[in-house]
């Protein structure tokens, strides 16, 4: 007996955006440790489009066809061999190592949380890349301080919008870059300064920060180094810094790659009592349909906007 299907995008061979095709294809079974999820949401990271083009192959091959997708929000209706503390009916939100672009996913229980009541499906689908990420740069590799000066840049979309929050709540001093859209979304997120990149070279008006989290990466590597004072670090998530020129200056720089160290079962939890408690807004940025995924796609390459791109699927 065939199993019931169900909608999915896969890619079929790595190239543009029409290589996300909408299909029918049958649903997946739990295996042990695994829960079986309708998806509400899926988030759609720029790692997405990335892997899609095949920029990311020496990392992350992918085997053909495979669903896109690295975070989730959706509920559970099944359960798989030896999972516990979750039950069918449960909200949840994470991580998946298979692909969120489609109606039903099956994941390890142990890359979700429960979802808080106070977010929507579509809010809390953006929360575990953006977090986990700026977590593993600003924490693990910046090892930020309280009272250190900080710039972010980059800091309204889907890592930046988390990034400028979670610094404020460890009690550094935020400077933070942006577009004129976007300058009074990234104060009201808590930015001590907010800098307009289109009309005012950071250089210009800020100097000796201790950190630099550049989120935007190519030519704004050259104005970290300028701005960040001897001895400070500049963490990039975007490019990798120009190395040679940072120890010319004195400063230290590396390229963070992947997210926190801390497994997602203690850091999601950790992530909603911080937005229960008021420390960490979440953002949805434009919401598209599963059928409109090459738009969605197309919104991501562009490198602008606000918050998390989200594909609302149930
Ligand atoms: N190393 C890793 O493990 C890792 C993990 C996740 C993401 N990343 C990478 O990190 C980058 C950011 O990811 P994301 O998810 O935050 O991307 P995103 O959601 O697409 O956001 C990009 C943001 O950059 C802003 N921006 C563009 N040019 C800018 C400039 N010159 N100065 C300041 N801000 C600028 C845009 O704001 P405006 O609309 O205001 O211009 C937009 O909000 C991507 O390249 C992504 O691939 C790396």
């Amino acid at each position: 007996m065939t199993e019931p299907l169900m909608q999915a995008i896969r890619v079929h061979s790595y190239g543009g955006p029409e290589q996300l095709k909408f299909e029918w294809i049958e649903r997946p079974q739990p295996q042990t440790g695994e829960v079986f999820v309708r998806v509400y949401a899926a988030g759609v990271n720029p790692l997405d489009w990335k892997i899609r083009q095949g920029l990311m192959q020496e990392y992350m091959p992918k085997a053909f066809p495979y669903i896109p997708g690295v975070e989730v929000a959706g509920v559970i209706e099944a359960i798989g061999p030896g999972v516990s503390g979750f039950a069918p009916g449960q909200a949840v939100f994470g991580g998946t190592e298979r692909g969120a672009y489609a109606e039903y996913i099956t994941v390890n229980a142990s890359l979700l949380a429960t979802k808080p009541e106070t977010l929507t499906f579509a809010e809390a689908a953006t929360i575990k890349g953006g977090a986990m990420v700026a977590w593993r740069a600003l924490f693990e590799h910046g090892e930020l301080q309280a009272g250190q000066h900080l710039l972010i840049q980059g800091a309204a979309g889907g890592v930046g919008v988390l990034a400028v929050q979670l610094a404020k709540w460890k009690g550094a001093h935020v400077i933070a870059t942006t577009s004129t859209a976007n300058l009074a979304f990234v104060r009201s997120l808590g930015a001590d300064q907010v800098v307009d990149y289109t009309t005012t070279p950071i250089t210009q008006v800020i100097k000796e920060v201790d950190m630099v989290f550049d989120a935007v990466g190519g030519k704004t590597l050259q104005e970290d180094l300028a701005v960040l004072k001897p001895g400070g670090r500049l963490i990039s998530i975007a490019t990798p810094p120009p190395m040679e020129q940072a120890a010319e200056r004195g400063v230290q720089a590396m390229f963070s790659r992947g997210e926190s160290s801390l497994p997602l079962e203690t850091l999601l939890p950790q992530l909603v009592r911080l937005i229960e408690k008021g420390h960490l807004k979440v953002t949805v940025g434009k919401i598209f349909a599963l059928s409109e995924v090459q738009k969605a796609h197309e919104l991501s390459q562009s490198g602008h906007g606000r918050g998390r791109i989200v594909l609302q699927i149930a």
